[in-house]
């Protein structure tokens, strides 16, 4: 039965458990000025996402895509970590936090410190060719020339996860045995619409942790593996928690 908890709470969990991992999505960045996907306002509110943002719309029609592509440019460039992206940061190096799952591409938790990062669906700001997958400096790239083309002739784009691909066997491997490892699994700002990433839970779950969820509102995760629900703005509660921490 899903409880709902206070940052209070959850500090005291948090020091009851070990082997802790963050499972986070585009929520955990709001206050970073990044909007969420699903959220009213959030960009699949105004683009199609099989129309802007799967493989096949790229590879069919790229400079239509890039205008969705530059848009999250545009957001993820100036932003900068928030304090819970720097919570986890700091949870990692007191050797409580074995790593962080992300599904976001904004490369913010390893801003803020983090060193063990999952990019289950990659990162923005490594480009590379569709076709070779040769790595494609930022500072190489003239984005008023779209699209963009490697030597081999293949698109260059970002180095995403389009709907439509599989998650990099690398990262799926890692995320896999996080989620198995884990004591207590953090789960930020996500609404586990998207697989497989919204399997992980389930995985750690099967495996003994304690599923803790930290949301605007309860998701489809908190009616089916969720035990405790921190209900609010991540950027606001990670500092109480931590307080609470006696951080
Ligand atoms: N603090 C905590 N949670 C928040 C905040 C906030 N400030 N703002 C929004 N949220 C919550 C929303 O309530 C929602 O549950 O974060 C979640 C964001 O959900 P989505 O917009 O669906 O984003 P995400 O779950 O990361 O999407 C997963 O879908 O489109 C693909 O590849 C994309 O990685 C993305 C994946």
């Amino acid at each position: 039965m899903m409880k709902e908890i206070t940052p209070q709470d959850l500090a005291g969990l948090i020091r009851r458990h070990s082997r802790l991992v963050a499972l986070t999505g585009a929520g955990i960045s709001v206050e970073s000025g990044i909007p969420d996907f699903r959220s009213p306002g959030g960009l699949w509110t105004r683009y199609d996402p099989m129309e802007y943002a799967s493989i096949q719309a790229f590879r069919k029609n790229p400079v239509k895509v890039w205008q969705l592509l530059l848009e999250m440019d545009a957001t993820i460039t100036p932003a900068v970590p928030n304090p819970a992206h720097y919570a986890l940061a700091a949870l990692e190096a007191q050797g409580k936090l074995l790593g962080v799952i992300t599904q976001n591409v904004d490369n913010l938790h390893q801003a803020a410190g983090s060193k063990k990062v999952v990019e289950y669906h990659g990162n923005a700001l490594r480009f590379v060719c569709d076709h070779c997958r040769g790595h494609h400096p930022r500072e190489m790239l003239d984005f008023s020339h779209l699209p963009l083309y490697c030597l081999c002739g293949g698109l260059v784009r970002p180095d995403v996860v389009f709907f439509g691909e599989p998650i990099p066997p690398a990262a799926q491997k890692e995320a896999n045995d996080l989620a198995q490892a884990c004591g207590l699994l953090l789960i930020i700002g996500t609404s586990g619409e998207v697989s497989p990433a919204n399997y992980l839970p389930m995985l750690a779950k099967d495996h003994g942790a304690v599923i803790v969820e930290n949301n605007l509102e309860p998701t489809i995760l908190t009616r089916g593996v969720t035990d405790y629900l921190l209900q609010g703005k991540a950027g606001e509660l990670w500092p109480e928690v931590m307080k609470n921490l006696g951080n």
